[in-house]
């Protein structure tokens, strides 16, 4: 009985000194364990004079020490969980983390919108490689080698590594792809977007530039037909209130040939700094595909006709976004790009 009131006296004076989880679990084995106090003076009940007496002061010691246990684990518990929310706490006060938002190049910009257009006619875009054989580029467009044509649009040639290999010098190739793997010979339609090389560089050239290009072959196709639909084009992209003028010019693949001018979209046509006091700037070739270059793509001359026609999309860009020099559309400026972010193109 007195080694019973001892271990008791001990429990009392030890509950002050568990400060942790694991200091009470050890406690737990000491007291409660197999060769722990408690179960020891179980073992002793059999000695003792009044037995029962004995095992009820035992059961008082041990409901103490269970229930100090009890109390103190769900403590320590509860203010392990507290530090462990409170570490992990977000603060939904704070301002989100801004995405950074990136907008489309006016590159992109002005060839989506143009190819909408055509689509929207009943074009399809088809996109050549830009690396092309001295045939596409040249032979088959009717400038045979040596022709003077090809000085206008010399360009950067793969002599080292493929022999007769350049960096396409226009996208009027595009039209000798499309002519030749349309395996029936029938009504072709298509606007050919893309990067061209020419030997440039100053503030209005550059030695990469885009163009797009634009075939149209079938059956009583006329220039009428190009002047009706390079008019609507210029209208829908310059405004309603363009004038379109057509010129006689020189393509060696096609016959006639003409340039395109649109009225100063700046001046009205009254004269200004843009278009060189002129009131008129020109935006586009074209003409009407040269019989010679429709057979050498295997088409017979007798029964199609076609016209085709091909601008630079940087002319464009620098005309409708007032860009001064080429050379920043090229110059990956981050600031320059998002100028465009909220345009309406
Ligand atoms: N490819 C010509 C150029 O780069 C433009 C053009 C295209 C002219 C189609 C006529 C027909 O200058």
């Amino acid at each position: 009985m007195d080694k019973i009131k001892e271990v008791l006296k001990l429990l009392e004076s030890e509950k002050n000194t568990i400060q942790d989880l694991k200091s009470l679990e050890e406690m737990k084995v000491r007291y409660m364990g197999k060769k722990g106090l408690i179960s020891e003076l179980q073992a002793g009940i059999k000695e003792a004079s009044d037995k029962k007496a004995y095992g009820m002061e035992l059961n008082t010691l041990r409901n103490s020490f269970l229930e100090f246990y009890e109390e103190k684990k769900q403590a320590f518990e509860n203010s392990l969980l507290e530090e462990k929310l409170k570490s992990e706490a977000i603060d939904i006060t704070l301002p989100g983390r801004k995405i950074k938002k990136g907008s489309l190049h006016p590159m992109t910009l002005i060839t989506e919108q143009f190819e909408d257009l055509f689509v929207s006619m009943g074009y399809q875009v088809y996109e050549g490689p830009e690396i092309e054989s001295d045939e596409n580029c040249f032979q088959k467009l009717n400038i045979p080698k040596g022709h003077p044509a090809r000085d206008a649009q010399d360009t950067f040639y793969l002599k080292d590594e493929v022999e007769n290999y350049l960096l396409r010098s226009q996208t009027s190739t595009a039209q000798v792809r499309a002519m030749e793997e349309n395996k029936e010979k029938g009504p072709l339609r298509i606007v050919c977007p893309g990067k061209v090389y020419r030997r440039d560089e100053d503030a209005t050239h550059s030695h990469q530039f885009r163009q797009i290009e634009g075939l149209v072959i079938d059956e009583n196709v006329s220039m009428a037909d190009l002047k009706g639909t390079l008019e609507l084009f210029c209208k829908k992209v310059l405004g309603e209130k363009t004038k379109v003028r057509f010129r006689p010019s020189f393509f060696p693949f096609t016959e006639p040939s003409v340039e395109v001018d649109v009225s100063c979209f700046k001046c009205n046509g009254k004269g200004c700094n843009l278009c060189k006091q002129t009131g008129w700037i020109e935006v586009l070739g074209a003409g009407m595909v040269h019989p010679h270059v429709l057979e050498m793509c295997g088409y017979d001359s007798k029964k199609y006709q076609g016209f085709a026609f091909g601008t630079g999309l940087d002319r464009f860009a620098m005309f409708k976004y007032n860009i001064p020099d080429i050379r920043t559309i090229y110059g990956n400026d981050i600031r320059f790009i998002k100028e465009f972010d909220r345009r309406d193109v």
